[in-house]
């Protein structure tokens, strides 16, 4: 592969993987490399695939904005910009400091941790569902499920919606993917969809609180400020899409990574200790996000690239995650793997608020199939999300011996 071959941009060169040839090739020879995009999409980027750029990027808001061209690489019409800048993710300081004050009371250790005993009952008859049939779908069956419960928890949405707010998510998030029929209108209208059903939620824990997040932010001020419904929906609408497509792709990616180093997945199982750096290691391996962009705001330079006010640059986690100066041996998935300062979950300003929220949904989940379902393996091939922004499984197809369910 050359570097004329490399196009990061164009989702059918994901369908079969997160293109690490072409990374490991830009680590190495182009660290800064320019990237075109179809003019319908807007101007082309540079794209950033060493772990140092990336972190002092992301610790740079005043020079990398994520407000002025908003995080997405597909340059927006003016009004959509307007819509999009009313989510914290965004946003830059001062703005996002006050918001990110705000919602993280919402995500404080000890609100988080009063999710544990839920977390692990609800994991626990995820897989009383599917031990006896001997077979599932992984990704629908098991990984979906548990973040779209830990979210409708979170936020308060009745269960019986909650595969509403699944289908919406995946219309917004595959809009590249044909399969679930996405074009830009339908992702449009999907968020238009979360829109009024945050709408309607807010209305009802406005007049009756609950002990849940929804109403911890409706009640919730900032230097005399509450959230007005805008930044009430938009903050819904990020977490319904941050917190299940993710921590979902995670499940599914992290089992997958298992399956094809059964060494690895051997030494887990002997060692169930090793969970943690486990989880950590499936992290750095399967980045669920694949990139964000920031817009330049003022003339600087990057490792001898001039880059002018206006320019984008996209950070790629995949390839900032095999890092040969940061990871020793980076293309070898290692259970056991520490350190591992990997940045899966971005870093500064905007580190990911559900980071540990996640960890504690992936842990319960690989430490029930680690004890009930030890000998599952692959029974199907795996398809794969089309998509250049989520590292994404649709389907992946399991079997292993049927045990009874336990919880129930
Ligand atoms: C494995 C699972 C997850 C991964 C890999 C992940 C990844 C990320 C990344 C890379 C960012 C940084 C964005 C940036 O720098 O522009 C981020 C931000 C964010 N994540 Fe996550 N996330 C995960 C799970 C979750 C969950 C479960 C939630 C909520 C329940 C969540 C909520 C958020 C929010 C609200 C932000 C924006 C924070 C801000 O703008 O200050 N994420 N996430």
């Amino acid at each position: 592969m050359q570097l004329s071959d490399v196009d990061l941009y164009n989702a059918e060169n994901w369908v079969e993987g997160v293109p690490h040839e072409a990374f490991r090739l830009l680590r190495e020879q182009a660290p800064v490399f320019w990237q075109e995009v179809p003019e319908a999409d807007g101007k082309g980027f540079y794209a950033i695939t060493k772990y140092e750029d990336l972190v002092a990027i992301s610790k740079d808001p005043s020079t990398y904005s994520s407000w002025r061209g908003s995080t997405m690489i597909r340059d927006l019409p003016k009004e959509d910009l307007e819509n999009t800048r009313t989510i914290m993710l965004n946003m830059d300081p001062p703005q996002h400091s006050k918001y990110r004050k705000l919602v993280s009371q919402g995500f404080t250790p000890r609100m988080t941790a009063a999710l544990e005993p839920k977390i692990r009952k609800t994991t626990a008859e995820i897989l009383d569902r599917v031990t006896p049939l001997g077979q599932c779908d992984f990704v629908r069956d098991i990984a979906a499920e548990l973040p779209l419960i830990v979210i409708a928890e979170l936020v308060g949405v009745p269960l019986e919606d909650r595969h509403k707010v699944f289908e919406w998510s995946n219309k917004l998030i595959g809009f590249d993917d044909p399969e679930f029929g996405n074009t830009e209108e339908v992702g449009k209208l999907a968020a238009a969809e979360i829109w009024m059903y945050a709408n309607q939620l807010a209305e009802q824990r406005r007049k009756d609180p609950r002990d849940d997040l929804v109403s911890v932010l409706m009640m919730g001020e900032v230097d005399g400020e509450k959230l007005s419904e805008v930044d009430f929906d938009s903050f819904f609408l990020l977490l319904a899409v941050a917190g299940n497509e993710t921590t979902r792709n995670l499940i599914s990616g992290g089992m997958r990574a298992l399956l094809e180093h059964p060494a690895e997945w051997k030494r887990l199982k002997d060692d169930p200790s090793l969970l943690n750096p486990a989880v950590e290691e499936m992290l750095r391996w399967v980045s669920p996000v694949n990139h964000f962009r920031r817009t330049v705001t003022r003339d600087t330079e990057l490792r001898g690239q001039k880059l002018r006010e206006g320019d984008k640059v996209v950070i790629w986690y995949p390839s900032a995650n095999r890092d040969e100066d940061v990871f020793p041996n980076p293309m070898h998935f290692d259970v056991g793997r520490t350190p591992n300062n990997h940045v899966a979950f971005g870093i500064g300003e905007h580190f990911c608020l559900g980071a540990n929220l996640a960890r504690l949904e992936i842990r319960a989940i690989f430490d029930e199939v680690i004890r009930r379902m030890p000998d599952l393996e692959f029974a199907g091939p795996v398809r794969r999300l089309r998509s250049n922004f989520i590292n994404g499984i649709k389907e992946m197809p399991v079997r292993f011996t049927p045990s009874p369910a336990v919880a129930a």
